[in-house]
């Protein structure tokens, strides 16, 4: 594990990149080229379009379409791994084994012989792995769970999150069982790691129904009698906020809407929160800070002219744009390598969402029964007794 015992921001991360489409060229290369705790050092793409585009906006030190130019350079200590999810093990596992330290979009790994070659290979070089489970770090989850926390730690709870918009709009891969793994997989991750972290507990079972690509409903079963329900789909409109999280413990009701509203009742002394969307941080409107007012902006960019290479590449400038964590899941990363300390969202929590996505899909194969998930799905050690036993590929 690279330890430089200093201050981010006086001493940035040197990060390569390998993958700058859609999501990376919108989300970590700008946010880490704005961030004064990160250095972009490297940019690499196979794809010429990609590439040259990055390489004119953040002119890093190297620009290739070789990855592992970036892996044998010394001055690299982390890579981004914004591929396609086929990638991602194979990449993982070389960047470890030059001792970089690795930061990989979600999900981490697709399948069990993903999941236990990662665990392996970053035990192996000791080295450390952040997961893009962004959503822990937006500033409103934050405050959700601490609110949550003081009053409700460790008693069983009922916790629901709906994530629900129009799957025409958003590119299909991710939808495509073999190449993205469907939504159980792709999306679903990000919900699994968020009922984990935000109840501090570990899933005994999962229950799928649904289709495996899209619209699905998950419910996840945990160790102290919490339940987890997932409401996920693309079958809603653009211009209604796709995202609301609802939880319900001992005569307690905690709702946080898109990021952006967060509301209380038999919390004592706690007031309803607003937070702004990205674009509203500065400025003194409270517009941007409430659900209505993302409604009138998701309306008007639909009624606008929407640019063709946009909906070439589906992406939207003017679509409004919440907190959902991207940049403090970067700064977190960079303070604690520099304080040398463990992944804020490590390999073992992007073992643990893959684990309940998989035994989502054998839910779902198996007429929706629950399916039991052991912890030794997702732990260094002693995987073969549970994985020999009740896991395919
Ligand atoms: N955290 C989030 O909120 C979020 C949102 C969307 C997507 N994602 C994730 O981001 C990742 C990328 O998704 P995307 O939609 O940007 O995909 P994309 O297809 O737009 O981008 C992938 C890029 O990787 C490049 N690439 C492929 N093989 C390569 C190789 N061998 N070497 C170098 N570059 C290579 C491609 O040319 C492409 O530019 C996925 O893991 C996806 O699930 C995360």
């Amino acid at each position: 594990m690279n330890q430089h015992l200093s201050n981010a921001a006086d001493n940035p991360v040197r990060a390569g990149f390998i993958g700058v489409g859609n999501f990376v060229s919108a989300n970590h290369l700008p946010n880490a080229h704005a961030s004064a705790k990160w250095s972009v050092e490297a940019i690499c793409d196979v794809d010429e379009i990609n590439r040259t585009r990055a390489g004119e906006r953040y002119q890093p030190r190297c620009l290739t379409d070789r990855y592992q130019d970036l892996l044998t350079d010394p001055e690299i200590e982390v890579i981004f791994i914004g591929t396609r999810h086929d990638l991602h093990e194979r990449l993982i596992r070389e960047s470890a084994e030059h001792g970089k330290d690795v930061f990989v979009e979600k999900p981490m790994s697709k399948t069990w012989a993903e999941t236990r070659a990662i665990l392996k290979s970053i035990q192996d070089a000791n080295t450390r792995l952040m997961v893009g489970y962004n959503r822990r770090f937006a500033p409103a989850m934050q405050m959700a769970k601490q609110v949550y926390r003081q009053r409700n730690a460790g008693k069983p709870t009922i916790w629901t999150y709906r994530a629900v918009d129009d799957a025409k709009l958003w590119p299909s891969w991710p939808m495509d069982v073999d190449i993205g793994g469907g939504k159980v997989m792709s999306e679903g991750c990000h919900f699994y790691d968020l009922a984990c972290w935000f109840l501090e507990d570990e899933p005994h079972w999962v229950q799928c129904s649904g289709r495996r690509d899209d619209d699905n409903l998950i419910q996840i079963g945990f160790a102290n009698g919490s339940q987890a329900m997932i409401v996920s789909g693309g079958a809603g409109s653009a211009t209604y906020p796709k995202e609301r999280m609802e939880v319900f413990c001992d005569s307690s009701t905690l709702v946080l809407d898109m990021f952006l509203e967060l509301h209380t009742a038999g919390y004592a002394g706690c007031e309803d929160e607003h937070f702004p969307m990205q674009d509203d941080r500065d400025t003194a409107s409270r517009d941007g800070h409430t659900i209505a007012g993302f409604r009138r902006r998701a309306r008007r960019w639909a009624k606008s002219e929407i640019q063709a290479e946009e909906l070439k590449r589906k992406t939207y400038a003017a679509y409004p744009k919440v907190d959902k964590g991207h940049i403090h899941e970067l700064d977190a990363y960079a303070d604690a390598i520099r304080a040398g300390e463990d992944s804020p969202c490590g390999v073992i929590d992007g073992a643990r969402a893959t684990a309940i996505a998989l035994r989502a899909i054998e839910s779902l194969d198996d007429q929706s029964r629950p399916q039991a998930i052991c912890q030794s799905d997702y732990q260094y050690r002693d995987t073969s007794a549970c994985l020999s036993t009740t896991s395919g590929e």
